[in-house]
């Protein structure tokens, strides 16, 4: 027997360290280069230990513990009956599974609803145990009042990352899942929203079905806080996914900005090792397929 930490179980061990020449962990700096230097930002959700190894293991820089989870993992209609001890669950569970394997990938844990909207120092409870968790940065979605909440995490040390666009935890205020900041005014209202988010110092912000054009400006607008698109076309300085969606392997139908990765891979890994070469190239997402223009 080894000391391996997978050594002497059956189940579920985990796949071998990323080559050594990938091991330079993901940091807020790195990923400030990576923008400079041009290369796409890539973004994946996991939920437990295995499948976030797998993901690190195929390049992928950020892993994100998406509240998505309420829907993927527990069955849920929708992210709103995610709490706080789900997600404290499931980034404690990823963040192993990355230690383990000596993963370098960058850890986002989104603070779940009602765990953020009540007071700033609320938002510092939530999202400290969420650190504590293993997390490197947390996410929070809305603009305008969440602004202040913002500068108040990152003044004291917790980077942010935002979310704007459709907002899953705002769903039943939205009326449904749409596209978001179509026509004038709700796109100038996105792009001060995202200016202010910008300037509370969140270093990231996904852009959720928003039209291409609005997000490539926005992304232009934004250089100190790197946009990660999901159904917000190419221009965007990094994409995100659920990994079950590209896998393939959920029941519904999949919206449009999903591409199923598996159907041409021999694996898991070989399919998130696609999806990461389709990003970094390019190829995904196709604005005339994958996106509202
Ligand atoms: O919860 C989640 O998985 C997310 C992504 C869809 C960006 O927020």
């Amino acid at each position: 027997m080894t000391d391996s930490p997978t050594a002497g179980t059956p189940y579920g061990t985990l796949p071998p360290a990323s080559p050594l020449p990938q091991r330079r962990p993901v940091s807020l700096p790195r990923l400030a280069q990576m923008r400079e230097a041009g290369e796409k930002i890539t973004m994946l959700t996991a939920y437990d230990a295995t499948f976030a190894a797998v993901a690190d293991a195929a390049g992928v820089e950020c892993i994100l513990v998406g509240d998505s989870l309420g829907m993927v993992c527990q069955g849920l209609p929708s992210t709103v009956g995610v709490t706080l001890e789900h997600m404290a669950y499931h980034t404690a569970s990823v963040a192993r599974g990355l230690h383990r394997v000596q993963g370098t990938a960058w850890l986002i844990a989104d603070l779940p609803y009602g765990s953020y909207a009540e007071s700033r120092e609320q938002a510092l409870r939530s999202a400290c145990q969420l650190m504590q968790a293993g997390a490197h940065m947390v996410k929070l979605e809305g603009g305008g009042w969440t602004a202040p909440t913002v500068q108040f995490l990152v003044e004291r040390g917790v980077p942010v990352c935002a979310h704007l666009g459709l907002t899953p935890q705002t769903v039943h205020a939205l009326g449904g899942y749409r596209v978001q900041g179509k026509g004038d005014q709700a796109a100038q209202q996105l792009r001060r929203q995202a200016l202010e988010l910008q300037d509370a110092g969140a270093a990231m912000l996904v852009l959720e079905m928003v039209p291409t054009p609005l997000a490539r400006d926005l992304t232009q607008a934004l250089p100190r806080c790197h946009t990660i698109g999901i159904g917000a076309g190419s221009g965007t300085a990094g994409q995100v996914l659920v990994m079950h969606d590209m896998l393939g392997i959920n029941l519904g139908k999949n919206p449009k900005f999903v591409h199923d990765f598996m159907r041409d891979a021999g694996s898991v890994r070989g399919a998130i090792e696609a999806y990461v070469q389709a990003v970094k190239q390019g190829r995904f997402p196709d604005d005339a397929q994958h996106a509202w223009n």
